[in-house]
């Protein structure tokens, strides 16, 4: 099938550059080839349209068939890449499919001018255009069978069409620029596309995925699929609007903290593309409970939404004063209008100047003994910290176990842990000199370990919570299967692309699931 793609892929390129050849020849010499009824191949051949920057368009086909047959052929016979130099060099498919899309938007472009300026249509430039639609087909298909990006046994073409679009243009596009820059700015684009149903439309039809199977009850909440959107994102909780559209099933807002804290400072996010991870410094930065129950307050969720609170970023004469800001901002919330459906602790949040995490045994009891007198009827979720032993996580899960409305644990959080043998060496010494902590592939093989052992260990006490490193399906696969109900994610979207989000929900749709609670 891979064979007989690329070699229709030349066919139809070589019958690309006889359209285009004939047509140049035709329009060099000043003839009109002859037009069958009902074309009116004069009207377009010699209007103002036919020429761009003084050069007859057949000879652009022309040329643009000619470097595509070459491409093709050198496909078809294995030479898989050119060299540009000794480091760079260029895939021959993503050229084929570069040129084909150029090719469809090209010829889109001349098809609404015969359409909608002309008046009349050329039956050897709409041929041109059936060449160009096949190559682009023939391309996609390709790509969807060569799984060279992001990709399960499941993609749809639209999906490897995004997943394409985002690795090679807006993925590095954004890496060229700040990343908390970028944060910012696509949780505006987030929130005006979420303003608008037909924005929201849109969205969806670039990157939704529903089933109705993967809807999953986890303590009394119904979620329409799995996969959420982990804290950190959305702190301030403008997204809720848009991230249905997204394809989430559920999202978590913040972490939210009592008082408001302007982050530490610059730069707060970076990136390690080597380890596949972010380097996060954000240090809590939150508007405050207030401001963000003002935003959220009365408005609708259309999935579940949670709020991550943690202690503000401050010093704190005592354990009592840290706990007591987090009770604080429990209550805001409880007495609140707003819609959320869950919580999440964060015990864990490894780059606060002031207060210590809850992370020992002691301090984590003294805590949730002041949360307890709230009488929470929200579910909450603990958000743990990986960097642990077994055994010391195992001693703050046995005290979490002795409070009935901790229901659940996440695994997990950032890590902190400088000897992290999933950071690639050279970004261990680019760690070494700045500060933060990292999330992704870094986090993936701890957050596994740990969803196993409390599965294996607390059965059902907890509903589990699979965060870090999911980066394709198979990944949010393996965390269902190591005893996970849901799963999170931040920076597998952020290096593979939204589209990751649905691709991930048609995997489990297909393949996977049978695993989510019903
Ligand atoms: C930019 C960024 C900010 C984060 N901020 C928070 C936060 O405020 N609270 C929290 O509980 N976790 C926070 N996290 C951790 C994530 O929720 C998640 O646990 C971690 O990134 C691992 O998941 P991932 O590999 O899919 O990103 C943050 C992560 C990132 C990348």
């Amino acid at each position: 099938m891979k064979l007989l793609i690329k070699l229709l892929i030349v066919i139809v390129s070589f019958l690309g550059i006889i359209d285009a050849s004939f047509l140049s020849y035709e329009k060099l010499t000043g003839h009109i080839p002859p037009c069958t009824v009902g074309f009116q191949c004069d009207t377009v051949l010699t209007s103002k349209w036919s020429i761009l920057f003084g050069v007859p368009l057949p000879l652009y086909g022309l040329a643009f068939y000619g470097f595509t047959f070459v491409i093709a052929v050198l496909h078809f016979l294995e030479i898989d890449h050119i060299s540009i130099d000794a480091k760079r060099k260029l895939h021959t498919a993503d050229l084929q499919l570069i040129l084909a899309m150029f090719g469809i938007c090209f010829s889109l472009y001349l098809v609404s001018i015969m359409g909608l300026v002309l008046h009349a249509w050329c039956l050897y430039c709409l041929l041109s255009a059936l060449c160009c639609l096949t190559l682009f087909v023939l391309n996609v298909m390709q790509w969807h069978m060569q799984k060279k990006i992001c990709v399960c046994s499941a993609s749809s073409p639209k999906t490897v069409i995004f997943s394409w679009l985002y690795a090679h243009i807006a993925k590095p596009l954004f890496f060229m620029i700040d990343a908390e820059v970028v944060h910012i700015a696509m949780t505006r684009v987030g929130a005006f596309l979420g303003r608008f149903a037909l924005s929201q439309q849109l969205t969806r039809w670039m990157f939704f995925y529903g089933d109705k199977q993967l809807a999953t009850k986890v303590d009394g909440i119904v979620f329409p699929n799995p996969v959420g959107l982990a804290a950190g994102f959305d702190y301030e909780g403008r997204l809720g609007s848009i991230l249905p559209s997204v394809g989430f099933g559920f999202h978590t807002i913040g972490t939210v903290t009592y008082r408001s804290y302007e982050g530490n400072e610059p730069p707060r996010l970076g990136r390690f593309p080597d380890s596949k991870a972010l380097l996060v410094n954000k240090g809590f930065k939150s508007e405050g409970a207030p401001a963000i129950i003002d935003r959220l307050k009365g408005k609708k969720f259309a999935i579940p939404t949670g709020i991550s609170i943690g202690s503000t970023n401050a010093v704190y004469a005592t354990l009592n004063d840290q706990i007591d800001d987090i009770v604080k901002c429990f209550k805001l919330f409880e007495a609140s209008t707003v819609k959320h459906a869950y919580y999440e602790l964060n015990i864990s949040c490894p780059n606060t100047q002031g207060g210590q995490p809850f992370t020992t045994p002691q301090r984590l009891n003294a805590l949730l003994t002041k949360l307890k007198n709230l009488h929470i009827k929200r579910p909450v979720y603990i958000k743990m910290p990986i960097d642990l032993s077994q055994k010391e996580t195992n001693s703050l899960l046995q005290i979490a176990s002795a409070y009935s409305f901790i229901k659940g644990v996440i695994f997990g959080n950032l890590t902190k842990d400088h000897s992290n043998p999933d950071v690639a060496k050279h970004d261990r010494d680019r760690w070494n000199q700045v500060k933060g902590n990292l999330s992704g592939k870094p986090t993936w093989n701890r957050s596994n370990a740990l969803i196993a052992f409390t599965k294996k260990k607390y059965g059902k006490r907890f509903t589990i919570i699979g965060t870090g490193g999911i980066f394709t399906p198979e990944d949010a696969q393996t965390k269902l299967e190591l005893g996970a109900d849901l799963v999170q994610l931040i920076t597998g979207m952020i290096y593979e692309g939204p589209q990751l989000i649905g691709e991930i929900n048609r995997h489990f749709s297909k393949v996977a699931g049978n695993n989510l609670k019903k």
